[in-house]
């Protein structure tokens, strides 16, 4: 136990990723200096931004470095603090990135209560993606009773949540997802009122017949082809929450946008969004969707794959839609 396993950012991809980006390397375990702690990783969260840090294209966030540790959320425990307010047993949600072991001088870091929710939710539907589809819907697709939501990646991270919320609010859901397995999921177990495969050679027809009342909130997960599916399906006045473009991440150059003249003639509102921009709303959202997941109005699903090696493979997985849910490696 006195390596520090890491995976390095190796090289920026061209195009899309592929494993020889990532360098697997063993370092000593750092020692914390005055006024930081160290702490052992026990989940890693792996997300679609992530393709972003890879590449050096300016962004709303810094890139990762090449030759230093992956950035990503973290659930773990402090195994040494010299920080006042951390002692070594206590669990925290931090920044901690590919690897084992990671300093930290508090900022940013948050206590969790490994008794008020399993530690893996802190990633995921209680976490940075559930919060998301929170403020992404409420605050910027303003859903009203009766109405028609879309999402795609309904089965995954954020589109889950968003779905179920749009239930909870009087809505109804339709998921767009792929595999017929995903799309079970979502209409079974998350309660959806329809989905409907992307993949599908019929995915235009049967998503028209999914939603007989036109689309109201489509929340943009994905753009690419889900998107220019959806866009001739938007009623007048209806709200785009621009959460992300994964489909579109790997591309080199840039893909044509939706039709100005469908935004002007619907009055449409698009509105991208980073959800660090709704950073105030964090308390209301733990609130609300902790007492969602309480009392299974809220469910969530994790892909969670075992052992820090296994991370560069999932990542690009999950580019592929090769996971089922939260993606999450257990790293601890
Ligand atoms: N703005 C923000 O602050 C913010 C925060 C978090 C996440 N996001 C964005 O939200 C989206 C969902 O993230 P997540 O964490 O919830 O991931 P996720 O849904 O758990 O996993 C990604 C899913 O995207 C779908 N996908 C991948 N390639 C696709 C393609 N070419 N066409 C259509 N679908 C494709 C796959 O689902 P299917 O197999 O069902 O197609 C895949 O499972 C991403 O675009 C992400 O960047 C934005």
């Amino acid at each position: 136990m006195s390596v520090n396993r890491q995976i390095l950012l190796k090289s920026r991809p061209e195009g899309a990723p592929g494993l020889d980006n990532f360098e697997l390397v063993e370092r000593p375990i750092p020692e914390p200096g005055e006024g930081e702690l160290l702490m052992r990783t026990l989940y890693l969260s792996l997300d679609p931004y992530m393709r972003g840090r890879m590449s050096a294209a300016k962004s709303y966030a810094k890139p990762a470095e090449v030759g230093q540790p992956m950035v990503g959320g973290t659930v773990g425990e402090v195994v040494r603090s010299r920080h006042p307010q951390y002692a070594a047993g206590d669990t925290v949600l931090g920044f901690g990135g590919w690897q084992q072991y990671a300093t930290s001088n508090g900022v940013g870091l948050r206590k969790l209560d490994p008794k008020a929710a399993p530690l893996s939710t802190a990633l995921g539907v209680l976490g940075m993606p559930g919060m998301t589809a929170y403020v992404g819907l409420t605050e910027i697709g303003q859903p009203k009773p009766g109405e028609t939501v879309a999402v795609a990646a309904a089965s995954g991270a954020v589109g889950s949540v968003v779905g179920q919320i749009a239930r909870i609010k009087g809505c109804r859901a339709i998921g767009i997802a792929g595999g017929s397995d995903k799309c079970r999921f979502v209409r079974e177990e998350l309660g959806f009122d329809a989905c409907v495969d992307h993949r599908a050679p019929d995915f235009a027809q049967q998503l028209a017949a999914a939603c007989p009342n036109g689309i109201d909130v489509y929340f943009e997960n994905v753009g690419g082809a889900v998107q220019q599916t959806v866009w001739p399906l938007l009623n007048d006045f209806a709200r785009v929450p621009v959460c992300g473009l994964i489909a579109q991440y790997n591309l080199t150059s840039p893909m044509g946008g939706p039709d100005m003249f469908t935004v002007l003639r619907k009055r449409l509102l698009l509105r991208g969004f980073i959800v660090s921009d709704f950073a105030d709303k964090r308390d209301e959202f733990l609130r609300e969707a902790s007492e969602w997941v309480r009392s299974g109005r809220l469910k969530y699903r994790e892909d969670i794959v075992e052992g820090l090696e296994r991370a560069p493979a999932a990542f690009l997985g999950l580019l592929q839609g090769k996971n089922f849910g939260k993606l999450l490696v257990k790293v601890g």
